[in-house]
């Protein structure tokens, strides 16, 4: 496997990884949150630092272990996730979008616990900010890479998505296919470009995905001082 040949292709190249699910909070015990593990997004960590970056994770809610050799930023909320990110934004190189970021939160976040009260309950919820757009309209000199997770349409989902938010790669997995998506070992992904489709993937370990999305993002990457 590619995943154990160190490469110093990203040596000096400041990485920023998100990973993981946000936790949305209803009230002093209970949240929203997705099905993310952080594979994902540990595993494109994981493969920058062996390509010789040095890298950062912001990590909301994950149940994979997180790779050593990183420095590690803990988040809950998207909101908590936005702020950290946009903290590390101005220094970094390479900014990869892996975490699966809600797109709504509580509309208030009650302070007691909610009581139980008839048959039907109807939650308020509002929009979260879009990380990933925000960084994509204060793009500076970063490469950034998004995801889009994806059940239909997945090529035209991606490239709205590559447009809206400015970037450089979308990297689109349907998330419905056996063997991709969130939480296994496996998955399957098409990374995008500006000039479309770059390169179909099969189905691959998360390792080796992260490699080879890296290859593409260092293939794409300004020379130093050039
Ligand atoms: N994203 C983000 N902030 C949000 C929502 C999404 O940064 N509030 C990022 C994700 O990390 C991912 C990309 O946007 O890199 C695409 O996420 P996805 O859920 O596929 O797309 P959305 O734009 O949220 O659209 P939808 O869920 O309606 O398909
Ligand atoms: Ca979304």
């Amino acid at each position: 496997e590619a995943w154990f040949a160190v490469s110093g292709r990203l040596r000096g190249r400041r990485v920023l990884v998100t990973a993981g699910g946000t936790m949305e909070r209803l009230d002093p015990v209970r949240y929203i949150t997705n099905d993310s593990s952080g594979k994902m997004g540990f595993a494109i960590a994981e493969a920058a630092r062996l390509m010789g970056a040095e890298v950062t994770v912001v990590a909301g809610r994950t149940t994979a272990a997180p790779p050593s050799g990183v420095a590690l930023v803990k988040v809950e909320s998207a909101q908590q996730m936005l702020e950290a990110v946009t903290e590390l934004y101005d220094e970094m190189d390479i900014v990869v979008k892996a975490a699966a970021v809600a797109d709504y939160r509580a509309a208030s976040i009650s302070g007691t616990k909610l009581k139980k009260d008839g048959e039907r309950l109807t939650l308020a919820l509002e929009r979260t900010t879009d990380i990933l757009e925000t960084l994509g309209k204060r793009k500076k000199h970063q490469f950034l890479v998004g995801f889009a997770a994806e059940t239909e349409q997945i090529e035209r989902y991606a490239m709205d998505k590559l447009r809206r938010k400015h970037c450089d790669l979308i990297v689109a997995n349907d998330v419905s296919a056996d063997g991709a998506g969130f939480n296994g070992d496996t998955n399957i992904v098409s990374v995008y470009g500006e000039e479309g489709l770059i390169e179909a993937m099969p189905l691959l370990s998360k390792r080796e995905t992260a490699s080879r999305l890296l290859e593409l993002v260092a293939e794409r990457l300004p020379q130093f001082g050039g």
